[in-house]
């Protein structure tokens, strides 16, 4: 099946020649040809990611004026060659390149559909380092999800939006866009004066000069391309640090202001509650972004500082910062484990409600399991989805954290906090998978939770017994 493919010790990767989609090639194993795959061989993405590399840093440098929509970029990427290559590919959607460099040296390119193909002048060796520029420019367009939603760069009526799950990272940069190949990023952008740029991590500068500001940031640990920003607006802009030292950045619309006050203020306590529960706090900073982006219709995870398109309520503020754990710091190997970030965020809703003078978060459950057997929380397993266009549905989101209340009650508050804790602990900065996570599950309670799993993780429809 799809998913015992993705586990595999082999990744498979799939080569894209230029008759259509071939499987076949394993990670380590070259093209004869040298060709670095086309994707990471994701069942639900399968163009998502390249192979043949990893990537170490990405530097972009950007500058966009919202009055023209325009934007333009010049990128670099410090990546290592893990097989011999005589071409490789990132992803990259719409847009106009205007020059490739590979180790500084003009390199040839073609684009084939999200993929950005390059020929550098001299093939690499395995094992090599190296660094390519691209230069681009252009409106940025939205990418479409399978569920139909926008991601990427989205426009604003004053400025840009931008979120790339699942694979929105490639509208704006060129990227290794699957979340197997994380990375440190800096940013350097520059927007009108007047306007606020904002992504992840800290904020190193700001000067303003000629009319034009100019943001850097840094994120240094490792991050997932689709978790990028680089959000513009017009925004208030609150900072603070908070009594553990954590820097906070709030970029807030004017407009959401009000509505989004007192969910913000309970930033600092969430962070607290949420290190209590799952462990140090990955990253050295945090905050969040309050839009007015009416059509988005979601909040994104964006690596230290989740973006809301209009203000959040505390629920999803307590969702978003879970996310940091689960989804930014520990991340998926495969689309298909996308209960590893949804059911986990869901279930830090659920205990913020107990541990807040709400509801247990059994008897979140048991609400949950009164839903008739034809409704949509059963129609699929929460652990394989089935396809893209299913992996913010409610058996990823509710069923997964469902499978969370019924593990807790399976193997005790003790065990059950430790392996929440180590699970972020022993991942942090990499990535995970849902077999990892249930044989850790198995490990610390000692316990044997093969049916647990399969019922809760594997199978469709209402389980029998709550
Ligand atoms: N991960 C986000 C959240 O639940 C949801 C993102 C939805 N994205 C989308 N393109 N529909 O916090
Ligand atoms: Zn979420």
């Amino acid at each position: 099946s799809a998913r015992t493919r993705i586990l595999g010790t082999a990744v498979a990767l799939l080569a894209v020649t230029s008759a259509g989609l071939t499987t076949g090639s394993s990670a380590e194993a070259a093209a004869p040809d040298g060709r670095g795959a086309a994707g990471q061989g994701d069942p639900y993405f399968p163009l998502s990611g390249n192979g043949g590399y990893t990537t170490g840093h990405y530097d972009l440098g950007l500058a966009y004026d919202p009055a023209t929509q325009r934007l333009d970029g010049t990128e670099t990427i410090t990546a290592r060659a893990t097989q011999q290559l005589t071409r490789f590919d990132l992803d990259l959607s719409g847009l106009t390149v205007r020059s490739v460099r590979v180790n500084g040296r003009t390199a040839r390119w073609t684009r084939e559909g999200q993929e950005l193909v390059i020929t550098p002048g001299k093939p690499l060796r395995k094992g090599q380092s190296f660094r390519v520029d691209v230069s681009y420019g252009g409106i940025p367009q939205d990418v479409t999800d399978p569920d139909g939603s926008p991601d990427g760069w989205i426009q604003t009526d004053d400025g840009a939006f931008v979120a790339g799950e699942p694979q929105g990272a490639m509208s704006w940069f060129a990227a290794d866009n699957h979340p197997l190949d994380k990375a440190s990023y800096s940013f350097t952008i520059t927007v009108p004066a007047g306007y606020t740029a904002v992504a992840n991590g800290v904020l190193t500068s700001q000067r303003t000069k000629g009319g034009k500001t100019t943001f850097r940031w840094c994120q240094a640990q490792p991050m997932a391309a689709y978790l990028a920003t680089a959000t513009i607006g017009k925004f208030d802009v609150q900072r603070y640090t908070t009594a553990s030292g954590i820097p906070v950045y709030n970029a807030v619309d004017p407009r959401e202001a009000a509505d989004a006050a007192p969910a913000l203020a309970r930033i600092p306590a969430i962070l607290d509650w949420e290190s209590g529960i799952f462990g140090s706090y990955p990253f050295s900073a945090a905050g969040a972004i309050v839009d007015h982006a009416p059509d988005v219709g979601y909040a994104l995870e964006t690596q230290t500082r989740p973006l809301y398109d209009s203000a959040p309520d505390v629920d999803t503020v307590v969702h978003e910062i879970a996310h940091q754990w689960f989804g930014d710091s520990v991340s998926l190997t495969s689309w298909q484990d996308i209960w590893l970030n949804e059911g986990f965020a869901t279930y830090a809703e659920w205990l913020w409600e107990e541990q807040h003078g709400g509801r247990s978060a059994q008897a979140t459950f048991d609400a949950y399991y009164a839903r008739p057997a034809a409704s949509s929380l059963w129609a699929f397993p929460t652990a394989d989805p089935g396809e893209g266009a299913n992996i913010f549905d409610s058996p990823v989101y509710t069923r997964g954290a469902m499978t969370l209340q019924k593990l807790r009650t399976a193997v005790g508050d003790t065990d059950f906090l430790t392996i929440l804790k180590t699970w972020a602990r022993g991942h942090r900065y990499g990535n995970g998978t849902t077999a990892q996570f249930t044989a850790l599950s198995e490990k610390v309670s000692g316990k044997n939770l093969d049916g647990l799993f399969h019922t809760w993780l594997y199978t469709a429809g209402k389980p029998a017994q709550p």
